[in-house]
């Protein structure tokens, strides 16, 4: 038996724990979503998120020790940031008990480093340097990475995150939160005949904007009441990917990576995996991304980054913080 690693998420609205043998062998993969509860809102409440998070974390624990003797557990890996600091300290203080009362190291995971490495519990090659995108409810971020935790940021959005848009465009589109994967669905059976405009920043580099998409999808909206939505979603999501594309194309070429990944919720979408693997053949470099459960917010993920800092002993004093703005690349302990 290799190390297995306790992976805990808190970090918005799903509670995730998690069993990962040395990295990649997922031994259980568990998970609570709270989006039901939210979808009333249209959004996260994030109050309500830390107390669901609350009553829903131990039936897991439960649940995933069942099958697993807890005190053979290498260590638990946490989130602990970025995300709500509510729902956040949520796991922490769970992590922080169990790591206590079986005396195993605690380890404190960026959450969007736990993206990145949803694709190593599959990808059986990792090679570097590699370009990562990483897309989700709150990050759009363009990454030049060297190797496991060398990462540089080549470009970010300046305003709305591509998962963001995703949702705020489901909104005036009357659909349910969260939108990504209803647009994704819709898009299948409409048509990308309407042309929205896709940002393109003057300055040079690689930052990404999507708020004025969102804007033109509102407004002709308002003035074509009766264009089909399916036709709104497709051509909506084709100018979203198209925008995603163009800056990952544009450091392909300046930065000639070995190999190219995609991660974060938005890497869930079919039309940005088709779109990837385009780029893949056309510059004859290497694809992945992770599989669909692995996208969205997972503890899998987070024990794969754990296990990554264990081999390196990076372990956390039990006074470890919440940190709601942590960057990729950031060490706080
Ligand atoms: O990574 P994630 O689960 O949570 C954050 O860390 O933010 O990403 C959630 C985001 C939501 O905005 C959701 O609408 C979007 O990912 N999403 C998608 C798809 N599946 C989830 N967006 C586009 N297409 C999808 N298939
Ligand atoms: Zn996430």
């Amino acid at each position: 038996m290799g190390k297995v690693i306790l992976g805990i998420e808190t970090s918005c609205d799903e509670t995730a724990v998690s069993l990962v043998e040395d990295g990649r062998k997922v031994l259980i993969s568990l998970l609570s979503s709270q989006v039901d509860l939210h979808r009333i809102y249209g959004g996260v409440v994030p109050e309500i998120a830390s107390r669901r998070h609350l009553e829903l974390i131990f039936p897991l624990l439960d649940e995933a020790f069942r099958n697993f003797p807890k005190e053979k557990i290498a260590a638990v890996a946490v989130t602990y940031g970025p995300g709500l600091v509510g729902a956040l300290l949520v796991g922490l203080s769970v992590a922080k008990s169990l790591s206590y009362a079986l005396n195993v190291p605690l380890i404190g995971v960026n959450h969007m480093e736990g993206h990145i490495f949803a694709n190593f519990l599959e990808d059986a090659k990792p090679v570097f340097p590699a370009l990562v995108l990483v897309v989700s409810g709150g990050h759009t971020d363009l990454i030049f990475m060297r190797g496991f935790g060398d990462y540089e940021l080549l470009g970010e959005t300046i305003d709305d995150a591509a998962g963001e848009c995703f949702d705020k465009v489901g909104r005036v589109l009357n659909l349910p939160y969260p939108a990504g994967p209803v647009i994704d669905r819709l898009s299948k059976k409409g048509k990308p005949i309407y042309k929205f405009p896709v940002a393109r920043l003057k300055e040079e580099g690689y930052n990404f904007s999507f708020s004025g998409l969102k804007t033109a999808v509102r407004v002709f909206r308002e003035k074509n009441p009766d264009a089909k939505v399916e036709d709104i979603a497709a051509s909506f999501q084709e100018a979203l990917v198209r925008a995603l594309v163009e800056n990952t194309e544009k450091a392909l070429r300046d930065y000639k990576p070995a190999k190219l990944y995609l991660a974060g919720g938005v890497a869930a979408n079919s039309k940005l995996r088709e779109e990837f693997l385009n780029l893949g053949k056309t510059y004859n470099i290497p694809v992945h991304f992770p599989s669909l459960q692995y996208c969205t917010d997972n503890a899998a993920m987070i024990a794969a980054a754990g296990y990554h800092r264990y081999l390196l002993g990076k372990f956390a004093p039990l006074n470890l913080n919440a940190y709601p703005s942590l960057m990729l690349g950031e060490e706080r302990y």
